[in-house]
């Protein structure tokens, strides 16, 4: 089988490009580099031993998927090109609409003149918006997005629903990611540093490693056991083990279909940080601050339906996410 990876030279489709080659899939990437770098080509060669064709071209352009499709007989597309910086897609709605909308339109353009009828789109909890319940299952309401990037994964989701309705062959997943986090065991793939994080796991790291001073933990007095934020922290590798567990199904099923990849556990900012210190053995400097804007209490899963219809659940905890990110950030401010 041959799937086309695109977006597969970051953070999530690089560990999951590893995946598929370890399985024997043939796979072909596509991607622009906007963020990632071509050295990720020669570390998942190296980590898997196995060869996998790259274009480095925009999933936006129509000329580049007519000849990737034309050149390979592609039986599946996992779409993981995309842009995701909540703070950016702010201040620049219309790229961030532009980039993530156009490059789906027009992957299922060419996807289905060329008779590919497998999709897996890399949707995100944040469609579930200040989630209605917990733990979140798929049934919960959508809707309520705070910013451009949410608002995006939102409208693709219901652009695929409608492009599934006017072509019932075409078989659509979409993957819900709770937080991803981790890196491979190797160290050699990971979440790549980019400017200052907003995220809580890469600034962590970098308090850690001494790059940046001091964490600052947005707020302690939400209604939560400790009082900071609680979110579902998922393994980078098993979320991108959920990717195969996916294509082994997504023939079998008819329409859309949608799943949560988390642990269906919460964990606050403050358990992160003391399951760092003593799985890394460092400390991690911390304030507390006012509340960011826009955030949530808690966010986190059910992950049963996954585990129901894929045969899919997390395996790693949270020791070894700590212990992976870490490891990966010493590793790269290394070489
Ligand atoms: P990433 O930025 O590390 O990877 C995206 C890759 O796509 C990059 O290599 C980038 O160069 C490439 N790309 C972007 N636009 C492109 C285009 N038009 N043409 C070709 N390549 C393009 O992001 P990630 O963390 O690996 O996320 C992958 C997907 O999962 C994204 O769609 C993201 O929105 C979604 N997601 C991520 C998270 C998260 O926390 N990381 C959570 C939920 C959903
Ligand atoms: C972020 C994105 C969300 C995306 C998700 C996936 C925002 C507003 N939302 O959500 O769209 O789907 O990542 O990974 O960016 N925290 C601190 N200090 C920090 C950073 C974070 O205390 O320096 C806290 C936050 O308040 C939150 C928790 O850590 O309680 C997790 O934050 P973050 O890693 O940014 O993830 P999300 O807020 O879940």
């Amino acid at each position: 089988m041959k799937v086309l990876v695109t977006g597969g030279l970051g953070y999530i489709g690089s560990h999951t490009v590893v995946e598929l080659l370890n399985d024997n899939y043939e796979v072909v990437v596509i991607d622009n580099l906007y963020n990632s770098n071509i050295g990720v080509v020669d570390k998942i060669k190296t980590i898997t031993g196995k060869e996998f064709g790259f274009y480095q071209e925009d999933v936006c352009n129509l000329e580049a998927l007519e000849k990737i499709f034309s050149e390979n007989k592609i039986d599946a597309v996992i779409h993981f090109a995309g842009y995701k910086a909540v703070g950016e897609s702010v201040k620049k709605p219309i790229m961030y609409y532009e980039n993530n909308i156009v490059s789906t339109l027009h992957l299922c353009q060419k996807m289905i003149e060329h008779g590919c009828m497998n999709l897996i789109f890399s949707s995100s909890a944040t469609v579930y918006g200040d989630p209605e319940r917990l733990p979140i299952t798929e049934d919960c309401r959508v809707g309520g997005t705070t910013n451009p990037y949410g608002t995006s994964k939102l409208m693709i989701e219901q652009m695929l629903k409608d492009i599934v309705v006017a072509n019932p062959d075409f078989h659509v997943i979409a993957l819900r990611y709770f937080n991803p986090i981790g890196a491979h065991t190797s160290g050699l793939i990971g979440e790549v540093p980019n400017g200052i994080p907003n995220n809580l796991m890469p600034y962590i790291v970098r308090v850690a490693s001494g790059e940046l001073e001091i964490l600052s933990i947005f707020g302690d007095d939400y209604d939560t056991p400790d009082g900071t934020g609680v979110r579902d922290y998922i393994h980078v590798v098993d979320l991108a083990k959920g990717h195969l567990k996916a294509l082994e199904k997504i023939t079998n099923f008819n329409g859309m279909h949608f799943y949560n990849l988390g642990t269906g556990v919460g964990y606050s900012v403050l358990d992160l940080v003391k399951a760092f210190e003593r799985v890394n053995g460092v400390k991690v400097p911390y304030k507390i601050v006012e509340r960011r804007p826009g955030d949530i209490a808690s966010c986190y899963s059910d992950p049963s339906l996954a585990y129901k219809d894929l045969d899919w659940k997390a395996e790693y905890g949270l020791d070894e996410m700590m212990r992976d990110s870490y490891n990966f950030i010493l590793k790269y401010n290394d070489k």
